[in-house]
C-alpha cells in the first residue's frame, strides 16, 4: 500500500548537500520515486558561499517538477576561519550544524515521512532520525568502486596510521572489489590525515553501515566485481554488516536544456564519431598555461573538437567561491589558434549541454574530469573516454574506469602540467588507432548494457522496484522499513 490510513501518499524526504553533482542525482531519484507513487520532499541547505549555479539549479528543478516539494533550511553560521581549504570540510561543518533545523522541519511534517534518504555528506542527519524513529537510507551518488573505498576507509585509516595517503604516494592500497589503488589517487580531501576534511570523511564512512539500505547510481554490468564485494560485506571489518545494496543507475538528467543550440547545430553538419568533446565539469578550471597546452595539442592532432573553456582559477582567496568571469578566449589561447582551427573546432565559453552533446552521433570521444555524472552520461551515450581527473574522487574514478570498467584511457601527467604532445598523442590514439577502435566497441557494448539495465526487467529496474516496495509497504507484515527499527 502506497497510502497512509487517511489516504495520503507515503512520503520520503530526500536530503542532498549543496554540491552540484550530488544535487542533480538526488533530484533524478526524487523524480523516479514520484513516478512510482511516493510523495517526495527534497530538503536543501543554501551553499555556504556564493555559488550562484546551485540556487539557479534548485529554482529550475522545482519549476520543472511541481510534484516534488522543495524545502530550504534556514542558513547556519559557519566557523569564521576554517583550517581546511577543502570544500568537503566546509560541507561537513555546514551539514552538521544544520541538524537542529532539519529536526525542526521533520517534526513539523504531518503525517510523518516514511523514510529519510541521505547523501553521504548528510549522514550527520542519522542523529536526527533516531529520536524520530525515522528509517534512513543512503543514496551514494558516485560508483560502486568508490563506495567500496569509502566503506573500507575506516580500516585503511587504522592500517595506514600514522602515515597520510599523500606520504604513501604510489603505494597500492588493497581494497576488496577494486583494482590496486595508488595511495595518492585517493580522494584529494583524504590525502592529509590531519585535515578536517579527512576527519569528516572518515566519520561519515563510519556511519555508512548505520543505514537501512544503500542505493547506488551505477548498474551491475558496469561494476560487477565492486558490487559483489560490497554486497558480500567484504569492505567492512570489525564484524559490521553491510546494509542491502541497490544499484539503480544510471540515473542521468535527460531533460532538454535551454541554450547550447550553437554546439548541436555545429555538430549536425559533421560525420559520425569524428569530434572529440572536452568538458571538465561544473567547477573544473585550468591555469592559463595548461589551456595553451591543450590548444596546441588539439591544433596538432588535426582532429575535430568541441572544447568548453572556463576562466583560469582566481588566486584571490576572497574570490575562491565566486562564479568565474567569462573567459577572454583571444587572450587565453595561443595566437592564431581560433582562426587556424575554425574549420574543424568549436570553442565554447563555460558551458555546453553536455548530455545532449555526448548523445550526438558526431561525437566520437570525450576528454573528461571523471566526475561520476559525466562518466555515466558518456556510458549511456556509448562514447569512449580519455580520463583527466581534477578534484574530489576523480583520481580514483580514473583508475576504475581504465583498469576495471575499461571504458577509458588516461591522459598521463595530470598530477602536473600535461604537455601538448600528450594531448595530441592521446587524441590521435583514441581517434585513429586499433586500441582506440577497441575502446569505442567496448563503449558501444556498455551503452547497450546501460539501456538494458534500466529497461523492462533490467537489473537496475528490478532493484528500484524492490526498493520502492520496501519504502512503501510492509508496515503490517514486519518486512517494511517501518518495523525494522532496532
Ligand atoms: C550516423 O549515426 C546515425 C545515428 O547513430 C546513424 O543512423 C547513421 O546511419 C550513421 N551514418 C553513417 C554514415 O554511419
Amino acid at each position: 500500500m502506497a497510502t497512509t490510513e487517511n489516504g495520503e501518499k507515503e512520503m520520503v524526504v530526500l536530503y542532498p548537500p549543496p554540491a552540484m553533482g550530488h544535487l542533480v542525482s538526488m533530484v533524478e531519484l526524487g523524480r523516479l520515486f514520484l513516478h512510482r507513487g511516493l510523495a517526495v520532499t527534497i530538503v536543501t541547505v543554501d551553499p555556504p558561499l556564493n555559488t550562484g549555479s546551485i540556487a539557479a539549479f534548485i529554482a529550475r528543478a522545482s519549476a520543472a517538477h511541481p510534484g516534488i516539494a522543495f524545502h530550504r533550511l534556514p542558513p547556519v553560521d559557519l566557523p569564521p576561519n576554517p583550517s581546511s581549504h577543502h570544500l568537503e570540510a566546509l560541507a561537513c561543518a555546514l551539514l552538521r550544524r544544520s541538524n537542529s533545523n532539519l529536526l525542526a522541519f521533520l517534526r513539523s511534517l504531518s503525517p510523518a515521512p516514511r523514510a529519510l534518504v541521505l547523501d553521504m555528506f548528510c549522514l550527520f542527519a542519522l542523529d536526527v532520525a533516531v529520536p524520530l524513529h525515522l528509517p534512513c537510507f543512503l543514496f551514494y551518488t558516485s560508483g560502486a568502486a568508490a563506495l567500496a573505498v569509502f566503506l573500507h576507509l575506516p580500516s585503511l585509516d587504522v592500517a595506514c596510521a600514522p602515515s597520510s595517503f599523500r606520504d604513501l604516494a604510489g603505494t597500492p592500497l588493497s581494497i576488496p572489489g577494486v583494482p590496486p589503488l595508488p595511495a595518492d589517487h585517493m580522494c584529494l580531501a583524504l590525502l592529509d590525515r590531519d585535515d578536517d576534511a579527512y576527519r569528516g570523511l572518515v566519520y561519515l564512512s563510519n556511519r555508512m553501515p548505520d543505514v537501512k539500505g544503500i542505493f547506488i547510481n551505477t548498474f551491475r554490468e558496469l561494476e560487477p566485481r565492486a558490487l559483489e564485494a560490497v554486497t558480500a560485506g567484504l569492505c567492512l571489518t570489525d564484524g559490521r554488516s553491510t546494509p542491502p545494496v541497490y544499484p539503480i543507475g544510471p540515473l542521468i538528467t535527460e531533460r532538454k536544456t535551454d541554450g547550447g543550440g550553437e554546439c548541436l547545430a555545429w555538430l549536425d553538419a559533421l560525420p559520425n564519431a569524428s569530434v572529440v568533446f572536452l568538458c571538465f565539469g561544473s567547477i573544473g578550471q585550468f591555469e592559463e598555461e595548461q589551456l595553451r597546452e591543450i590548444a596546441t595539442g588539439l591544433d596538432r592532432s588535426g582532429h575535430r573538437f568541441l572544447w568548453v573553456v572556463r576562466s583560469p582559477p582566481s588566486h584571490d582567496p576572497s574570490k575562491r567561491f565566486e562564479a568565474p568571469p567569462e573567459p577572454d578566449l583571444d587572450a587565453l589561447l595561443p595566437d592564431g589558434f581560433l582562426e587556424r582551427t575554425r574549420a574543424r573546432g568549436l570553442v565554447v565559453k563555460a558551458w555546453a549541454p553536455q548530455s545532449e552533446v555526448l548523445r550526438h552521433a558526431a561525437v566520437g570521444g570525450f576528454v573528461t574530469h571523471c566526475g561520476w555524472n559525466s562518466v555515466l552520461e558518456a556510458v549511456v551515450a556509448g562514447v569512449p573516454m580519455l580520463g583527466w581527473p581534477l578534484y574530489a574522487e576523480q583520481r580514483m574514478n580514473k583508475v576504475f574506469l581504465v583498469e576495471e570498467m575499461q571504458v577509458a584511457a588516461a591522459v598521463e601527467g595530470y598530477e602536473g602540467l600535461v604537455p601538448a604532445e600528450e594531448i595530441e598523442t592521446k587524441v590521435r590514439w583514441l581517434m585513429e588507432s586499433e586500441g582506440g577502435r577497441r575502446l569505442r566497441e567496448r563503449a558501444a557494448d556498455m551503452k547497450e548494457m546501460a539501456a538494458a539495465a534500466v529497461g523492462e526487467a533490467g537489473s537496475s529496474q528490478a532493484a528500484l522496484e524492490e526498493l520502492v516496495a520496501q519504502l512503501k509497504g510492509g508496515k503490517d507484515n514486519g518486512e517494511g522499513v517501518g518495523n525494522t527499527e532496532s
